[in-house]
């Protein structure tokens, strides 16, 4: 199993190496992709000089911010292209800690279709991640899983490990949400193909370094979709029409 874990970064320079340092010693066998938006604090060129001592690392660099979702898109086109059978997403802020991608790796090769690291099951948690994020992440998780009807208990979670077949099969090109509505739409798509979620306890360490990227503005889109969403299947399901249901 070639697996390929893909970083993606907006001004991460303290954090990177060593998120990148934890990763190539916990899984020496996974290649890395970090995927930099153009960062203004140099993360892109530190990850090229990273690149240049170690083969396993790689960069994909794109002219400017254009979101989680269209990193991870590239990221994944990028993985696909070169031949990889697994394609990990991986913050680069310590947040989801390395040493804990074979439990993924593990529900993987056990017949997963999409592995999720989750916070929210028995055994998962966060450690120093303000109440406030706790309650926001808590809260749309729940919503979105009864809005879709979903099982799932961390939706909005960024720690996932897909085989390749599972992205094969989704339409990469008409995902258009970012943040953690990104991450809430490619599990509604995976769900929607009835392909196998499961999902295995995380501990979310909150970063040291460096700040969080998400806003307002990516929270209310998150829950504009999952509510149109949730309506739109329950439309369809109603009417008995088999309607595609889009953004
Ligand atoms: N290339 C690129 N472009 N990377 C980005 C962008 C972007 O526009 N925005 C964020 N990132 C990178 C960050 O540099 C970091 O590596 C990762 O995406 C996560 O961003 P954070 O800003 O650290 O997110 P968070 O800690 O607030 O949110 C976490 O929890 C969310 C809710 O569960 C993450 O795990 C999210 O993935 C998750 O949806
Ligand atoms: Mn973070």
């Amino acid at each position: 199993m070639r697996v390929l874990t893909i970083i993606p970064t907006y001004n991460e320079l303290e954090s990177l190496p060593k998120t990148l340092g934890r990763l190539r010693a916990a899984v020496p066998a996974s290649d890395v992709l970090v995927v930099d938006d153009n960062s203004p604090d140099g993360t892109g060129q530190l990850a090229d000089s990273i690149a240049a001592e170690d083969s396993q690392v790689h960069v994909l660099h794109r002219k400017g911010k254009e979101g989680l979702g269209a990193a991870y898109i590239a990221g994944f086109k990028w993985g696909m292209a070169a031949g990889y059978d697994v394609l990990v997403e991986m913050d680069a802020d310590g947040s989801h800690q390395p040493e804990q991608l074979p439990l993924l790796l593990d529900a993987i090769n056990d017949g997963a279709d999409l592995a999720m690291g989750s916070r929210w099951v028995p055994g998962g948690g966060t450690v120093n991640w303000p109440l406030y994020r706790q309650a926001i992440s808590r809260t749309g998780s729940t919503y979105a899983r009864l809005m879709l009807g979903l099982k799932i208990k961390d939706i909005t979670g960024g720690y996932r490990a897909f085989r390749r077949s599972t992205l094969e099969a989704l339409k990469l090109d008409q995902v258009e949400s970012v943040g953690y509505g990104f991450q809430v739409d490619l599990a509604w798509r995976v769900a929607k193909l009835g392909l196998k979620i499961v999902e295995r306890p995380i501990t979310f360490v909150e970063r040291e370094l460096g700040a969080s990227k998400m806003s307002g503005n990516i929270v209310v889109e998150a829950m504009i979709n999952v509510t149109k969403w949730g309506l739109a299947s329950r439309w369809a399901a109603l009417t008995g029409k088999k309607t595609q249901v889009s953004k």
